[in-house]
């Protein structure tokens, strides 16, 4: 599966301190935890001796560095996975053999990055989020949202300005102003471009005082990542040069359950956060019913399977893209 070979966001970086965390990627479910360096580690939520979590085990100082003990029977893996310690035998050595299963993990743009196998071409990073090294770029995390669909679906919503009106009525669009002007879409290496994409919109951001036309740029950075940009115009906001990008980060827990942040870059260093994410919570819980209600739950990637207009250029193109790439993984 072409997916185990991508990385994918798990968890938020501050959420792993000192205990262990499970977490589910891919229909599998992972154990997280860091080391005495900071270093993360993700490897299978399952002890090689029975099968017990061992993300309800802990971590603890070992000889060698830090070691994540079983809640079973305390056997002890080091941070490359090999068991050092077995407490029942304590002058038993451990064969080299004797391991965990271990999966490639990184920090990335506040979040735990995962994947699952080694690629058979080349090693790639994590999606890049241009606003990440902005000096000028606030970044605030907003999330995470668990949501019963597919990570194909969410990013289509998220590429999609036609629902503005009817979902969002009131914030980001309005019933009799919903006309999607044409926009251009082109393919990328890793997904798609679009640009010259415009709304009126009552409320664009937490900082509109004004309603506004509003230019977006939308990027698909990798299968299940997305990066929006939004341009106000300067009027409706207030504050001179106002920038805003999201990026959308999705962690493929099941082909039809997800769980999604929002990475929210500005160039407004006073607002406070919390009404920052007040904001996100409100227009995400707007699109979450209506993500759910969608059947099937897994983005069709035969065209003829569903109806699409001009307007939904992104969509079709984002679909192409899937299936030029292999994804199998939330579509059908
Ligand atoms: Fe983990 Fe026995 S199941 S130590
Ligand atoms: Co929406």
């Amino acid at each position: 599966m072409i997916e185990k070979e991508l990385w994918h966001p798990v968890a938020l970086a501050g959420e792993l301190a000192g205990a262990p965390l499970a977490v589910r990627l891919l229909g599998e479910d992972l154990v997280l935890w860091r080391d005495g360096e900071g270093a993360v580690h993700a490897w299978a939520d399952r002890c090689p001796h029975r099968g017990a979590k061992l993300s309800l085990g802990r971590v603890v100082e070992g000889e060698g560095g830090p070691q994540l003990e079983c809640p079973y029977h305390g056997w002890r893996f080091e941070s490359v996975g090999r068991c050092a310690h077995v407490p029942a035998l304590p002058s038993f050595v451990p064969p080299a053999t004797n391991r965990a299963t271990t999966h490639a993990a990184c920090e990335s743009g506040g979040l735990v990055w995962v994947r699952i196998d080694a690629p058979a071409t080349g090693a790639a990073s994590p999606p890049v989020f241009a606003a990440e090294h902005d000096p000028g770029m606030r970044k605030i995390d907003c999330g995470p949202y668990d949501v019963e669909t597919s990570a194909p679906r969410l990013v289509e919503n998220f590429l999609d300005m036609a629902h503005f009106g009817f979902v969002h009525e009131g914030w980001l669009g309005a019933r009799d102003m919903a006309v999607i002007d044409d926009y251009r879409v082109e393919p990328t290496p890793n997904g798609l471009l679009a640009t010259g994409c415009k709304a009126w919109q009552p409320q664009s951001t937490v900082n509109s005082t004004a309603p506004a036309q509003v230019e977006y740029t939308y990027e698909v950075t990798a299968p299940y990542t997305a990066v929006l940009t939004k341009v106000p115009d300067a009027a409706s906001v207030g504050i001179d040069d106002y920038r805003e990008s999201i990026a959308l980060y999705i962690c493929p827990m099941g082909a039809e359950r997800s769980r999604v942040w929002f990475r929210f870059a500005t160039s407004d260093f006073a607002r406070d956060e919390a009404s920052v994410r007040s904001f996100q919570d409100t227009i995400f819980l707007q699109d979450k019913p209506v993500l759910e209600s969608q059947s099937p739950k897994r983005v069709p990637l035969d065209l003829r399977a569903e109806l699409h207009t001009v307007a939904d250029k992104a969509s079709s193109l984002y679909r192409r893209h899937l299936k030029s790439r292999g994804i199998t993984f939330g579509v059908c």
